[in-house]
């Protein structure tokens, strides 16, 4: 059958695969709340940073190299690549509901997402985490101190990780927000009160009727 036919029956019939993106400066807390996410809302957590970091990791990877200089630099690797390491999961997975943790992070990730995956799923809301450069820099130096063997979580990687975020990231949450579909959450509390709002904007979203 051609693949725009069965495209068109899978969003007719609701079986594409439905995708929250997870946004927020580094440091902000994404990870964390994805973890609990998953254990309430029976959502996959892909991280397209751990993503990067296993296949950096994998011996002999074509693009080890590659992506350990962007993630060094706090430069976005390009879509490319992340985009076939996160549609692998994705189908790979056998699952339906999954959380986009870091990704787009800028127009080439946005562009590269838009151009290939898409229309093959249903975007459901962009989830932003605001906690503001000091608190953010505080967290990641402590998981660097807490042994994360991060080769980013040091000063030097920090201001640039955060000047892309400012200037490649933030403008990917305003193209998200004209088409009413981002969620804000004073990320500056404790995880737990972090995700007391989380979790309502979960609820609320079901509430709705969600993609019904
Ligand atoms: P991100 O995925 O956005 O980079 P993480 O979830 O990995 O952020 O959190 C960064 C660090 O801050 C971790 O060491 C984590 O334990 C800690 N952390 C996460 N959320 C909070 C919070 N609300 N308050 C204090 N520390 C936090
Ligand atoms: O999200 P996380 O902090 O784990 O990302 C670490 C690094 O991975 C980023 O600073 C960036 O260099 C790289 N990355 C990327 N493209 C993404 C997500 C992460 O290049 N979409
Ligand atoms: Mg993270």
């Amino acid at each position: 059958m051609a693949s725009s036919v069965l495209r068109a029956i899978r969003k007719a019939t609701k079986m594409q695969p439905k995708i929250v993106f997870v946004l927020g400066g580094p440091g902000a807390g994404k990870g964390t709340q994805c973890q609990k996410i998953v254990e309430n809302f029976g959502y996959v957590h892909l991280s397209a940073g751990d993503l990067l970091r296993e296949e950096r990791n994998k011996p002999g990877s074509e693009y080890g190299e590659l992506i350990e200089n962007y993630i060094r630099e706090g430069k976005i690797v390009p879509v490319e690549i992340t985009c076939s390491l996160l549609e692998n999961a994705i189908n790979g997975s056998g699952k339906d509901k999954f959380l986009v943790d870091g990704f787009p992070r800028n127009q080439n990730n946005l562009d590269g997402w838009n151009k290939s995956v898409a229309d093959k799923i249903q975007l459901q809301f962009v989830l932003v985490f605001e906690c503001p450069m000091e608190i953010c820099t505080e967290r990641c130096l402590s998981r660097g101190a807490g042994g994360s063997g991060r080769s980013d979580d040091n000063l030097e990687s920090l201001k640039k990780r955060f000047n892309t975020y400012l200037n490649e990231t933030k403008p990917i949450i305003d193209y998200y927000e004209k088409l009413s579909l981002v969620r804000r959450i004073d990320a500056t509390r404790s995880a737990d009160e972090v995700y007391d709002d989380v979790k309502k904007i979960f609820q609320d979203y079901d509430v709705a009727g969600g993609d019904k």
